[in-house]
């Protein structure tokens, strides 16, 4: 069952039923300033940090789930509805939600009068505009009254949903004209305060939630508004919120235009009061006046489309499969630009409040999108690397408004450092701009402690070289990749974090997978060194990838598959001698992509066994058999009920290390129908039970042994959408940056004919056309450069601004 479709040509996803399976959200803004917004109106604000920064509050875990956002009560007569349908969840005449690129559309109609609803922010500006169409369509003169409705966080998002003995006396608000400013704790540390303006008079407000709701009342039917008269109520502490309210007429087929902003304002200390108690209500003027006709937010929102139009075009595909086209073209590349974004800190998955951005996941998150602005990755890969230390490790997150590595949650996550090698190689590839390895980077953000950015990725390197235990493996630390396999931690106490507390001391568990980590990224900082005139610390590097390759195939191997590690007690993980747990997937993906003994058959039989072991219909699960118990030497996996999470679950970030290590063999076929297996466009047709949004990747598709297969959670934040993008275009259509071209390597499905894609790259435009005349998966006979054959797989560099032609055909 749908409940909606995709509209590719405005690059939207158009809802038709409010009632999605789970809210069906999206993200407003770009940078500094965002919202998230459900299809229903649901939903909050942040500027830059959505813990430190919360705008407007939202009650995870609600009852109804999504209760809580950016509401419209529009009453005409006795009918009182809302154009996204909630919260009055009356029947609509028509609903349409479109989740289009940075922007939200609702169309709500009832009794013959419509309400469009436009949502987003424009560039560079911190602050969201609703631009608000009421229109007749009856052929009677029509008096309707509109309530807007926001609730304000007080600020700090953890503090606002527990310190509740002091929240209930802080909240202050001022009201003057159209304007509702928020103001709390202004008068003493913050210079910050938000406001929720409308670009006409109004007829009354309220600003006490209380007042307007009534105590006894739910979201649905605010006492206001079926009064259907403000109150104008100034809050004094309790919970303030903001609500215009507007009589509005209009003649038979009128339409009129509002609009509506809430704004971040940031005032200078000086300047902080316009006379006693009276805030400086200047900077929020000037955000208003910039954006206070129709035409003026037109104008931004044109703007904002030019910006995805520019954003979009330098990937897009012709694969003749409109759900392929659609994720690459659309639908991946936005959501890799919200993990950038976000990291895991805010969706309707995480809180905003647990989570900063992570060492590994933002480095993971750059491959889908240094092609986008790689200016903004380069600035992100030196704040990653800047929380690292000298011996390489790092701080396993950090907070985006200090950029300070988060100390409760530590490191020691021994895969942490090698992701910055691969970031800094993506970026060096997509852009030629050498010039990042010499910036020179803080160590722990101290900038006393700086050294060349090629300093880090070397320490990376050798943290790994430097932490390697019995077996000549690398040491896992407190997990690798999988957070989950905590092979040092013996937790239990149910009060304590698996990832935060202390390890068991001398833990010597191995890890294979960053072992495969290790080749691969050893490989690409060899490959580095050689390419920068670096000879001799290739040449040493080599040797420790060397003896990293004869290691696994003497300790990493299994008989029919990589084994995943080595516990605390030297026990092997991941086992044909396991009882559960015998087989997982993290190891397979690295060491295949590695090509670990790929000459003695071991890369095939690893992949084998994935395809008989892993694989079921709704996509690669993680480990088999699952956990049935809880095994305190492995730790949070085995917490997970079997087919969830990392216990069984497909956790869709690792299957393109499947695709990719299928891709190393020529097995295209097999790489994209696992594609396919969880790219959401093609599973649209089962919304009702993957039940999270046909647009976007998600963490999670419970798996083969879980109650319910094929149910999804944990949609957004993930590094499933930047792993995917790659893996689809790097490996599978297999056109991937090179530090000197463009390298040409597709691995397709035989049945294809072939494909089409336009690369902008380094300003050069190409018009790649790969033929398939004799139906193969891999295998280049011939590419003609505009008209003339090359004799290598990687195209040149060629002119800059102009339009190049690539014919590729395969054979
Ligand atoms: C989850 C992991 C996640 C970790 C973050 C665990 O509970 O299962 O997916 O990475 O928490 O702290
Ligand atoms: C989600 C986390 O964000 C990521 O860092 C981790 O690698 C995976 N879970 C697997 O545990």
């Amino acid at each position: 069952m749908k409940y909606g479709h995709f509209d590719d040509e405005n690059r939207e996803y158009v809802i038709t039923n409010p009632k999605t399976p789970y809210p069906w959200i999206n993200y407003l803004g770009n940078e500094d300033f965002f919202s998230l917004t459900s299809n229903t109106g649901g939903g909050y604000t942040f500027y830059k940090d959505a813990k430190f920064r919360r705008l407007t509050r939202y009650r995870y875990n609600n009852i109804p789930v999504d209760n809580g956002g950016k509401y419209f009560y529009v009453k005409d007569g006795d009918t009182t509805w809302s154009p996204g349908w909630k919260p009055v969840k009356i029947e609509l005449d028509h609903y349409e939600c479109r989740h289009g690129m940075s922007y939200t559309k609702f169309r709500g109609s009832k009794n013959k009068l419509e309400v469009e609803v436009l949502q987003f922010i424009p560039l560079s500006f911190w602050g969201e505009i609703q631009k608000v169409k009421v229109k007749n369509a009856s052929p009677d003169i029509k008096k309707i009254k509109l309530f807007s409705f926001i609730e304000w966080c007080l600020w700090n998002a953890e503090d606002d949903m527990t310190n509740f003995q002091r929240n209930f006396s802080t909240g202050e608000v001022e009201v003057k004209d159209s304007v509702i400013y928020h103001k709390t704790e202004f008068k003493e540390r913050r210079n910050h305060y938000a406001f929720y303006s409308v670009n006409s008079p109004i007829d009354g407000y309220d600003t006490d939630r209380e007042t307007f709701i009534g105590l006894y009342n739910d979201l649905d039917s605010p006492d206001v508004v079926s009064q259907g008269q403000s109150k104008n109520s100034v809050a004094h502490g309790w919970s303030p919120i903001a609500s215009h309210y507007l009589e509005i007429e209009l003649e038979p087929g009128e339409e009129k235009e509002l609009i509506f902003m809430l704004g971040y304002v940031e005032v200078e200390k000086v300047n902080k009061w316009e006379s006693k108690s009276v805030i400086n209500k200047q900077p929020a003027q000037d955000m208003i006046s910039a954006y206070d006709t129709a035409d003026k937010v037109d104008k931004a929102f044109e703007d904002l489309r030019t910006y995805w139009d520019n954003l979009l075009g330098k990937i897009s595909i012709e694969s003749g499969d409109a759900r392929l086209d659609r994720m690459v073209n659309i639908w991946n590349q936005y959501q890799c630009m919200v993990t950038f974004n976000m990291s895991r800190s805010a969706s309707f998955f995480e809180s905003g409040i647990g989570r900063g951005m992570g060492f590994r996941d933002s480095n993971q998150d750059l491959i889908g999108f240094v092609h986008q602005i790689p200016e903004r990755a380069r600035e992100r890969i030196y704040d990653i690397a800047s929380t690292q230390f000298e011996d390489g490790s790092c701080y396993h997150q950090y907070q985006p408004l200090t950029k300070k590595g988060n100390a409760a949650v530590g490191g020691n996550f021994n895969d942490d450092p090698l992701w910055l090698i691969l970031s800094t190689t993506a970026y060096i590839k997509e852009t030629g701009d050498f010039s990042l390895l010499d910036e020179m980077v803080p160590f722990d953000n101290d900038p006393a402690r700086s050294k060349s950015h090629f300093e880090h990725l070397k320490a990376s390197f050798y943290h790994v070289v430097n932490n390697l235990g019995p077996h000549k493996l690398p040491l896992i630390g407190r997990a690798d990749w999988n957070d989950c396999l905590n092979l040092n931690c013996f937790s239990e106490d149910p009060n304590e974090s698996f990832q935060t507390t202390e390890n068991q001391k001398g833990g010597t568990a191995e890890s294979l997978m960053i072992a495969g980590l290790f080749v691969v990224y050893g490989k690409e900082y060899v490959k580095l060194c050689k390419r920068v005139g670096k000879k001799k610390e290739a040449k040493k590097a080599q040797v420790h990838v060397d003896d990293m390759i004869e290691a696994v195939k003497a300790h990493g191997w299994d008989g029919d598959w990589y084994l995943r590690a080595y516990d605390y007690f030297g026990n092997k993980v991941g086992s044909s001698e396991n009882e559960e747990g015998k087989i997982f997937i993290e190891s397979q993906g690295w060491c295949t992509m590695a090509e670990i003994g790929k000459e003695d058959g071991m890369v095939e039989k690893s992949l084998n066994a994935v395809k008989e072991y892993l694989d079921c219909d709704y996509g690669i699960v993680l480990n088999y058999p699952a956990f049935t118990k809880y095994y305190i030497e492995y730790g949070e996996i085995s917490t997970y009920p079997a087919g969830y999470k990392e216990n069984g679950g497909i956790f869709c970030h690792n299957n393109p290390w499947i695709m990719i290590g299928e891709t190393m063999l020529g097995r295209g076929d097999q790489a994209y129908d696992y594609y396919t297996k969880i790219a959401p466009s093609f599973l649209e047709d089962l919304s009702e039970l993957h039940k999270v949004e046909p647009y976007v990747y998600c963490q999670m598709i419970a798996g083969k042994e879980a109650h319910k297969p094929g149910e999804a959670k944990n949609s957004w934040l993930s590094g499933t959408a930047s792993w995917n993008f790659y893996a689809i275009t790097q490996y599978i259509l297999g056109i991937s940056p090179e530090y000197d071209g463009l390298a040409i390597n597709p691995c397709i499905p035989s049945k294809w004919d072939g494909f089409k894609m336009k690369r902008v790259f380094r300003d050069v435009t190409y018009n790649i056309h790969v033929k398939n005349p004799e139906h193969i998966s891999k295998g280049i006979k011939k590419i003609l450069v505009n008209g003339i054959a090359i004799n290598s797989n990687i195209v040149p560099i060629l002119e800059k601004g102009k339009e190049h032609s690539v014919e590729v055909i395969m054979g």
